[in-house]
């Protein structure tokens, strides 16, 4: 094993030591990692453009599975940050760059643009301007046939958090198109229940799995799978209330496999997708 290789897998080993610790932020990317792995592990990819690097958290992850790592990130200091961590874990740090996945042009230039196996976008979709020319800005970076995971926040959550978000999604989304007397009592009705006032205005997009993956198929991708992650033991509103509790049931709930709790116990999903063969 070379020594590069190692040092990821000892720097991924003692993250994993810290996440019970409710005083370190919950752990969300690295349960979305177990499952793309995973995959990518079965697909054979050697090689991963990462789309918003930011501090460059996921080359670690990544490169422990052996796996050539290239990004981009529109904010130039984060750019910075990831080319330092990638020189730390044996990556070519002229492989990261400033690059914005809404404009083409930006990263014409990163060697394999493409090309490469597969792509990972954590935290991005929430803010772009356009979806669909997203998807496929992201999918034009990988080879005919790769592999892409993408995160969105998911709305569906809303359902359990007992908030704004809550009634938003209940009168905008659930009774869209029913009358305008209807919604008014729903929402009298709410406003008596819960805050509704808290948190305040969400400053990045939710998507509905449902609807993203029709989206996902729309755009040609195959073998598309939803895959929730960012469990909640309860709302998290609620969270200070016991901390630990909250942390070790919800590191629990990662590996439970009813196929639908996930929907709404859940903060995030990804999607993760092949591109078509050509
Ligand atoms: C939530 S952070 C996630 C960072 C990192 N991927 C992680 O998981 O720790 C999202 C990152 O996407 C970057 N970003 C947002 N919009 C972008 C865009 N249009 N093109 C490239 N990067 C973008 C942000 O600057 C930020 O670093």
């Amino acid at each position: 094993m070379s020594l590069d290789l190692e040092k990821s897998q000892q720097h991924v080993q003692q993250e994993i030591e810290t996440f019970s610790d409710p005083e370190i932020g919950y752990p969300a990317n690295h349960f979305a990692f177990i499952s793309v792995r995973e995959r990518f592990s079965l697909g054979g990819v050697s090689s991963l453009v990462e789309v918003g690097v930011g501090h460059g958290s996921a080359i670690p992850v990544f490169t422990a599975e052996g796996i050539r790592m290239s990004g981009f990130d529109i904010k130039p200091e984060l750019v910075v940050e990831s080319r330092e961590r990638a020189q730390e874990f044996g990556q070519d740090p002229h492989s990261f760059i400033e690059a914005d996945i809404e404009i083409p042009d930006s990263y014409i230039d990163l060697v394999g643009a493409g090309e490469f196996d597969a792509l990972v976008a954590m935290g991005v979709l929430p803010h772009v301007k356009n979806t669909d020319a997203v998807l496929l800005n992201m999918s034009g970076l990988v080879r005919p046939g790769g592999h892409v995971a993408i995160e969105f926040r998911n709305s569906l959550f809303s359902l359990f958090t007992f908030n704004r978000y809550t009634r938003e999604f209940i009168i905008d989304d659930l009774l869209n198109g029913v009358s305008s007397a209807s919604r008014e009592i729903m929402d009298k009705a709410l406003a008596e229940r819960i805050d509704v006032t808290k948190p305040g205005p969400a400053t990045s997009a939710f998507h509905n799995p449902f609807e993203v993956e029709k989206v996902f198929q729309r755009l040609g991708f195959l073998d598309i799978e939803i895959i929730p992650f960012h469990y909640h033991a309860f709302m998290p509103s609620q969270e200070s209330i016991d901390p630990r509790e909250f942390r070790m049931q919800s590191m629990a709930l990662e590996s439970e496999e009813s196929g639908w709790r996930g929907l709404f116990l859940c903060s995030a999903f990804l999607v993760y997708a092949r591109t078509p063969s050509s």
